[in-house]
């Protein structure tokens, strides 16, 4: 629902009010297409990975591009894309207690949910609700390929035995393995990445090889991010992949140079100028989070978005710390020329936790608002 301090759809980016996050539609568009093209040629399943953009208009972009379903990364997240009318679910994760068990039937019930376990206990207690419901949801065991989070040991014989006991379980339907390899998807090392992903794929792999040995049918294997989907897609073990944020982009993710363009930023304004290298703006950590590095900085043109980087190609100005609400930048090259009331686009080092933050992102297309879109889950922790 738009509320009535938004502005109209086709207002000029120039008079939107500030702190507010931006989608440049050019720039979602060209990254959606790109990884449909390269999984329609690989012959491959995305599943992209909701929890970057919260966003079902988004979700539902990449759906109709091609998706087979989406990932969620909580409950509460595949609540909102199952009201959006996405059926095919994975939650890459454990849902664990019994409120959250009974929700997790309860949207059996309306969509075709796939939930990971990587625990006996957690089997059971999803087998007894399942039973108790009368629903049938999906399981993926989930198995730890190096990232060291959740996960049973790739290489230990729990693996088959958890795969066997769901395999087995009456009211779940097992349909195969999941593994994420978190620790290696955003380095910058291109080698170093490829060699790690390399290596978690290959531990994956063998790990689902001995529990088709054991006689047990695996249909799905899903893992794999932004950082490294091109190596997952030559894995004949894997069915699907999870990338998240190639929709949005994030400045971390931009260093790695992977040919998705930015579509993400947070228009700000300049508040305040101290001192003629010195620049603050509207935006602090309650609207930008820094936990992969500060925000990149570039300049909207009069017309609207534009790369605004200084003739000489410098980066001009730098965000060297946010407080709550408040940006400061400094100017690495000589005198800044930004006045009071200059606008001042912040690309997040990181793209999913600056989401989280807010209500909405505006949709813009040539400098001009096209859509305003909820974020519907964001906030969905549960
Ligand atoms: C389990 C899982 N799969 C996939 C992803 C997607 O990663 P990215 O946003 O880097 O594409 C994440 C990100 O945190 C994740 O936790």
């Amino acid at each position: 629902m738009v509320t009535s301090d938004q502005e109209p759809i086709g207002t000029a980016v120039s008079d939107i009010d500030t702190p507010v996050l931006l989608c440049d539609l050019d720039a979602l568009e060209h990254n959606i297409q790109k990884l449909s093209e390269h999984f329609a040629q690989a012959g491959k399943r995305l599943r992209p990975h909701t929890k970057s953009h919260k966003t079902p208009a988004i979700a539902n972009m990449q759906m109709a591009a091609g998706a087979i379903g989406v990932t969620c990364a909580k409950l509460g997240e595949a609540e909102v894309m199952a009201d959006a009318g996405i059926d095919d679910i994975l939650i890459a994760n454990e849902v664990i207690g019994r409120r959250k068990i009974e929700r997790l039937m309860a949207l059996a019930r309306r969509c075709d949910i796939m939930v990971a376990v990587d625990h006996p206990d957690n089997l059971d207690d999803l087998e007894q609700a399942a039973a108790a419901a009368g629903v049938q949801p999906r399981v993926l065991v989930e198995v730890n390929i190096g990232h060291n989070r959740c996960g049973v040991d790739a290489d230990s014989a729990d693996v088959v035995d958890l795969c066997r006991e769901a395999a087995n379980a009456k009211h779940l339907r097992f349909t195969g393995i999941m593994g994420y390899q978190g620790h290696v998807v955003d380095l910058e090392d291109k080698k170093a990445r490829e060699t790690g992903a390399n290596e978690c794929l290959q531990r994956l792999s063998s790990c689902v090889a001995r529990v088709r040995e054991a006689g047990i049918e695996v249909e799905i294997v899903s893992t794999s991010a932004t950082g490294d989907y091109y190596i997952s897609t030559t894995y004949d073990t894997v069915t699907e992949v999870q990338a998240g944020s190639y929709a949005l982009m994030d400045a971390a993710y931009g260093r790695l140079d992977l040919g998705f363009q930015h579509a993400l930023s947070v228009l700000t304004t300049v508040t305040s100028r101290p001192a003629e290298d010195q620049v603050i703006t509207d935006a602090g950590l309650k609207s930008v989070t820094p936990e992969h590095g500060m925000p990149d900085v570039r300049l909207p043109s009069k017309e609207g978005i534009d790369v605004g980087w200084d003739p000489k190609g410098l980066r001009f100005l730098e965000c060297h710390a946010l407080s709550e609400e408040h940006g400061r930048l400094q100017s690495v090259d000589g005198p800044c020329h930004l006045e009071v009331g200059d606008l001042i686009e912040f690309i997040p080092g990181h793209g999913c936790t600056t989401m989280n933050l807010h209500d909405y992102i505006y949709a813009v297309r040539n400098g001009r608002l096209e859509a305003i879109w909820p974020i519907a889950a964001r906030g969905k922790v549960r």
